[in-house]
């Protein structure tokens, strides 16, 4: 029972157990070996702890003795911390090394609190979104690391292992998903209030539907057909959400916040906090800092509720 739970407990979207990407399958395999070592060691131990126990030492056995001492205290453990030592380092070469010439290039900024990620499409506009990542799947990525103000660490833990984005400086980590999925992203160093609430989502999908994907993204926003959509674009304006946010397309130009011309088509709100609904997203608009505490987008509590409606039914209608 105790077990079955243990078990399924390491897996689902977010689990370097359950690996969906070559490098991630690589530092599973590591933890495995390393986890059936420490077992063996452990119970190795505890076989011989109740051996002495119940053996009493005298001068015909010091013989043996000194060799439960030398070679259980020195000799073994220098023999396997060797051996864990070689196997421990040796796929840190292939788990740092850039992905080939050419292969897509993704720019992906830890901002407070959320993920900036820009594309950079071999034949058309780079363009930017927020906190969604798709991939091709069976294709290396290589990923630039970097932030404005403070340090957080970028991780898929179902698709590669960690690395910091420190500001002043760039970090790359590159790795090859294996598997079409839905995974989740996460923030693995504290940075700040609302560090908990730092998350995104990649999707690996089929080479095909990522070209597709790529010249959506790459657009500017439709105009829709959505009943209020004009309205809400114009209080979206009037109330200056403009001066932080980019939506292609429109006037809006700010480069503070999020880029929200897709914003529609993306799997969650304020970075994997919320689902990305018209409910939501008006809740996300009047309440921000409840929310995600310390934001740096103000509340628009102030705002009639169908204001605020109309503001949130037009940017979920962006997709
Ligand atoms: Cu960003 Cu923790």
């Amino acid at each position: 029972m105790i077990g079955a739970s243990i078990v399924s407990g390491c897996g689902g979207i977010q689990s370097t157990l359950d690996p969906a990407g070559r490098e991630a399958k690589s530092i599973a395999d590591l933890f495995w070996l390393m986890t059936a070592g420490a077992v063996f060691i452990w119970i190795a131990v505890i076989l011989l702890t109740v051996y002495a126990a119940r053996t009493r030492s005298d001068a015909s056995n010091q013989r043996r003795d000194r060799f439960l001492i030398v070679g259980g205290g020195a000799v073994v453990p220098t023999v396997v911390l060797t051996v864990l030592l070689i196997y421990g380092l040796a796929p840190i070469p292939t788990l740092l090394a850039p992905a080939p010439a050419g292969s897509l290039k993704i720019i992906v900024s830890g901002e407070q609190w959320w993920w900036r990620v820009r594309y950079f499409p071999p034949d058309g506009e780079p363009f930017e979104l927020a906190n969604e990542i798709r991939l091709p799947v069976g294709e290396p990525v290589q990923f630039q690391l970097d932030s404005p103000d403070v340090i957080h660490s970028f991780w898929i833990p179902s698709l590669a292992g960690k690395i910091d984005m420190i500001p002043g400086r760039v970090t790359y980590l590159s790795f090859q998903p294996t598997r079409i999925g839905i995974y989740r992203g996460a923030c693995a160093e504290y940075c700040g209030t609302s560090h908990a609430f730092m998350n995104f989502y990649v999707e690996v999908i089929k080479k095909e539907d990522f070209s597709n994907w790529l010249v959506q993204q790459a657009q500017p926003s439709q105009p829709h057909a959505e009943p209020g959509a004009a309205r809400g674009q114009e209080l979206f304006l009037a109330n200056g959400c403009n001066a932080c946010h980019t939506v292609r397309g429109t006037p809006a130009r700010g480069v503070i916040g999020p880029d929200l011309t897709h914003v529609g088509s993306r799997l969650s709100l304020a970075a994997g906090t919320m689902p990305n609904e018209t409910d939501a997203f008006q809740r996300w608009i009047a309440h921000t800092s409840e929310v995600k505490p310390a934001v740096n987008m103000p509340s628009f509590h102030m705002l009639p509720p169908e204001e605020q409606r109309a503001i949130a039914a037009y940017l979920e209608g962006l997709k």
